[in-house]
């Protein structure tokens, strides 16, 4: 956890309920230890769509589709999103939930390998978010910079990895070194990219907020 647990605490004990389909869908994946995103990475993408209000939305990474439902909530009427996922087991369940949730209309699910499918997309999106395999984030850059139309939005979250981040490349354990090197390379190319302004915000497990200029 990388703010002090009383303080994420006290914010969550601020939250709202989410719709009965979304808090239905959020205690199915917690259950079955399906990764999604956490409280305040849900209260920050609501507002950040509700400020940008897109006309497409692209997520790399669906799990069982809770965080495309929850911004589908909260985008304009009319807005489409696209989600790419590739594990066989998750993506039925995924269309089951969008099913569910009525939103079969407004979200296509794209099934398979994200760099393969991103390098198959044409632009522009005007908000991405990138919620996918850790290590890869920096794989998909081109592609997500590619994507993006001017003042386009790219959310890309878990990027501290639980406070990781900060620790040199020997403190952390072995099996999360790469995951660690290729992180701190997508932060820093991030920040340096001329295309880009981006924000590093320490919220859930820390997000990275870019607008393409
Ligand atoms: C953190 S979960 C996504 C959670 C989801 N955004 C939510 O909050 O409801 C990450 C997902 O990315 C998928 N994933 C990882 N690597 C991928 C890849 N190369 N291509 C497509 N999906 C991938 C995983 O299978 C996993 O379901």
């Amino acid at each position: 956890m990388i703010v002090e647990e009383r303080m994420v605490s006290f914010i969550r004990s601020l939250e709202q309920e989410n719709t009965p389909i979304l808090e239905e869908i959020e205690s199915e994946a917690l259950k079955d230890k399906v990764p999604i995103i956490r409280k305040e990475m849900q209260s920050f993408l609501k507002v950040l769509l509700l400020i940008k209000k897109p006309a497409r939305i692209l997520e790399v990474g669906t799990a069982v589709g809770f965080s495309a439902i929850l911004m589908s909530e909260y985008m304009p009427k009319g807005c489409i999103i696209d989600t790419i996922e590739k594990y066989e087991k998750r993506i039925p369940i995924a269309r089951e939930n969008f099913r569910r949730a009525g939103k079969e209309d407004c979200i296509s699910l794209l099934k398979g390998d994200a760099l393969e499918i991103m390098r198959s997309l044409s632009g522009p999106y005007d908000f991405i978010f990138m919620d996918a395999a850790k290590a890869q984030y920096i794989s998909y850059f081109p592609e997500a910079v590619r994507l993006l139309g001017k003042g386009g939005v790219l959310l890309s979250d878990n990027v501290l990895q639980d406070g990781d981040i900060i620790e040199s490349r020997f403190a952390v354990e072995r099996r999360n070194r790469t995951i660690h090197s290729r992180m701190r390379e997508y932060l820093y190319t991030l920040k340096h990219d001329e295309r880009l302004e981006t924000s590093i915000v320490p919220i859930g497990d820390g997000a990275a907020l870019s607008i393409k200029k």
